[in-house]
C-alpha cells in the first residue's frame, strides 16, 4: 500500500478520530481532542463536554475495501413535479415553510425556553389536523394533562390531534410507523432518548442519534417531522445547532422577553426562501398572527423625537418597516460603551468609523446605545443609512421628519450603495402613510409614484442635507 492510497488514508483518519476526539461542543457540535474553556469553532464559552465515542461496530476498515451496492444515477433533466404541499391556514406559518408543509420533510424549530415553541406547534398541529392532515404530537417535556390544558386554553381541544407523552425513541418510532401520520411533532429533541446510545438524554450523541433516526424515518415513510430544540446558553444540553445540518428546514422562533411579538424566521429551507419571517403576537389565547407587521412595529411611536429613524427593510419576500432608536450620551473617561440590541454590533462600529473618517463627526467621547423597537432583529446592510441617521439625530439632538423612511447601504468610502427591492420598500412606506423616502442615488424606484424620493450619493451629502452643516 503506497502512502498516497486515498482509501488507506481515510481509514487511518477515521480510526484516529474515533480513538481521540472525545470532547464535543454542545453549541455547534465540533469535536475536539481535549477539553478547552472556549470552542475554537463557534467561540462559545464553557460548551465543551466529554462524550462517549460513537460505537460504529468493530470494523475500522476503510469503506473502499468492500463492495457496496451501486446507487442508481439519473440526469438533471428528468422532470420532477413540485412537491405537494399542505397548508395549515396559519398564513404566517405557511409562508415561512415556503408555501405549506412538504411531505417527508424534516423541520427544526429552535428557540429560547419559554418563547412559545410548544404553543406554536400545538396551534400548528391543530390547524393542520383541521385542514385534514393527520397529526401526532409527541411531548417529552409535559404530561398529557398539561398539553390538554393548554389545548383547552387555546380553544383547540376539539382538533383531531393525536397526543403521546413519551421519550423512548424506539417506542416513538414504532408508534409513528403504525400510525403513519402526515405530520409528527417531537417536543423536544433534547428529551428524546435512544436506547442504543450510551449517554444521557440531551447530550450531543443522544440528540444527534435521535435526530438522525427521526430524519431517516421521515425520508423513508413520507411523514413530515418537526423537531423542537431549545437554544441552550451553556451547560450539558446540546443545542439545536447540532442538528441543523441534518434537517431540510431550520426555523428559529425569536422574540425579546417583555415584548409580545414573536418572529418565526427561516434560516435554512430546502423547500422555500430562507430569511422569510412570520410575525406573531403572544396573547392570553395563544399566538395570534400579525398580518401587517410594519404597523405593529411602528405602533408605539410617539411624537418625533431625536434619535429615532424609520427603516424600510425587507424580510424574506416581505417589506417591514421598523423604528431604529439611538441614544448618544457623553461618556465618562475610559472606553465608551457601545450597546446594540437587534442589530449587528460590527456594523455599528463600521458606521461610526465611516461617520468619523468621512464626515468628520467623532463619537469617541460618547456612549452609544442602539436598539430596534419592538424586539425585531435587523440583519440587512440596507439598515446602515437609517442607523447613521438615528445616531446623528441623537448626537445633534435634532428630530428627523416623522413622515420619512430611510434605507441604503454605506460603503467604507462613505458612498451610499443602492439596495434590492427599492420598489417594495417604497410601496410599504406609502401604504403606512409616509410621504418621503431617503435612498441611495442609483436606486431604481420602479413604478411607485406618490412618494417623494430623495436620492443621495454619499454620506456627506446626506449629513449636509438633513443636519445642515456637513
Ligand atoms: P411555551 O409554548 O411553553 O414555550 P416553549 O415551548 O418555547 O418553552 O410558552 C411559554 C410561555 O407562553 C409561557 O410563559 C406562557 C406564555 N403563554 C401565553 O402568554 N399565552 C398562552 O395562551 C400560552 C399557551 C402561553
Ligand atoms: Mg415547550
Amino acid at each position: 500500500m503506497t502512502p498516497l492510497d486515498p482509501a488507506a488514508r481515510l481509514g487511518h483518519k477515521q480510526a484516529m478520530a474515533r480513538s481521540s476526539a472525545s470532547f464535543t461542543c454542545t453549541s455547534c457540535g465540533a469535536s475536539h481532542k481535549k477539553w478547552a474553556g472556549r470552542c475554537d469553532a463557534c467561540g462559545a464559552w464553557n460548551s465543551i463536554v466529554e462524550e462517549a465515542p460513537l460505537s460504529t461496530g468493530p470494523a475500522s476498515k476503510s469503506l473502499g475495501g468492500a463492495r457496496g451496492r451501486a446507487a442508481p444515477l439519473s440526469d438533471l433533466s428528468t422532470p420532477e413535479p413540485p412537491p405537494p404541499r399542505t397548508t395549515s391556514g396559519l398564513a404566517e406559518l405557511d409562508r415561512v415553510l415556503g408555501g405549506g408543509l412538504v411531505p417527508a420533510s424534516a423541520i427544526l424549530v429552535g428557540g429560547d425556553p419559554g418563547i412559545g415553541k410548544s404553543t406554536l406547534l400545538l396551534q400548528a398541529a391543530a390547524s393542520f389536523a383541521r385542514a385534514g392532515l393527520s397529526c401526532v404530537y409527541v411531548s417529552g417535556e409535559e404530561a398529557s394533562a398539561q398539553v390538554r390544558m393548554r389545548a383547552q386554553r387555546l380553544g383547540l381541544a376539539d382538533a383531531p390531534v393525536r397526543l403521546a407523552t413519551e421519550t423512548n425513541l424506539r417506542d416513538i418510532l414504532t408508534t409513528l410507523d403504525r400510525e403513519r401520520p402526515g405530520l409528527a411533532i417531537i417536543d423536544s429533541i433534547q428529551t428524546m432518548w435512544a436506547d442504543n446510545v450510551d449517554s444521557a438524554p440531551g447530550s450531543v450523541s443522544q440528540v444527534r442519534a435521535a435526530a438522525h433516526e427521526l430524519v431517516s424515518f421521515a425520508k423513508r415513510t413520507g411523514v413530515a417531522v418537526v423537531l423542537v430544540g431549545h437554544v441552550t446558553k451553556e451547560g450539558q444540553i446540546a443545542g439545536p445547532r447540532v442538528v441543523e445540518h441534518m434537517v431540510d428546514t431550520v426555523l428559529y422562533f425569536e422574540g425579546e422577553r417583555g415584548h409580545q411579538f414573536r418572529i418565526l424566521r427561516a434560516v435554512k429551507n430546502r423547500f422555500g426562501p430562507a430569511d422569510e419571517i412570520g410575525v406573531f403576537e403572544m396573547t392570553g389565547m395563544g399566538l395570534a398572527e400579525v398580518a401587517n407587521p410594519s404597523a405593529l412595529f411602528l405602533s408605539d411611536r410617539g411624537a418625533p423625537a431625536p434619535g429615532s429613524a424609520v427603516f424600510a427593510g425587507i424580510e424574506g419576500t416581505r417589506p417591514v418597516l421598523t423604528e431604529i432608536q439611538a441614544l448618544v450620551a457623553p461618556a465618562p473617561p475610559g472606553t465608551p460603551r457601545r450597546t446594540v440590541v437587534g442589530l449587528d454590533s460590527g456594523r455599528l462600529s463600521t458606521t461610526l468609523a465611516v461617520l468619523e473618517a468621512r464626515c468628520g463627526i467623532p463619537f469617541a467621547g460618547f456612549d452609544v446605545f442602539l436598539n430596534v423597537a419592538g424586539g425585531m432583529k435587523v440583519t440587512e446592510p440596507a439598515a446602515d443609512l437609517a442607523v447613521a441617521a438615528a445616531l446623528l439625530s441623537a448626537r445633534e439632538d435634532v428630530a428627523l421628519p416623522s413622515d420619512t423612511v430611510i434605507f441604503g447601504e454605506i460603503s467604507l468610502s462613505g458612498a451610499l450603495r443602492p439596495v434590492s427591492q427599492t420598489e417594495n420598500r417604497l410601496k410599504e412606506a406609502q401604504k403606512l402613510g409616509f410621504t418621503t423616502a431617503i435612498a441611495p442615488a442609483q436606486s431604481k424606484p420602479g413604478g411607485s409614484a406618490g412618494l417623494k424620493l430623495r436620492q443621495m450619493a454619499d454620506l456627506t451629502a446626506f449629513v449636509g442635507d438633513i443636519f445642515g452643516a456637513g
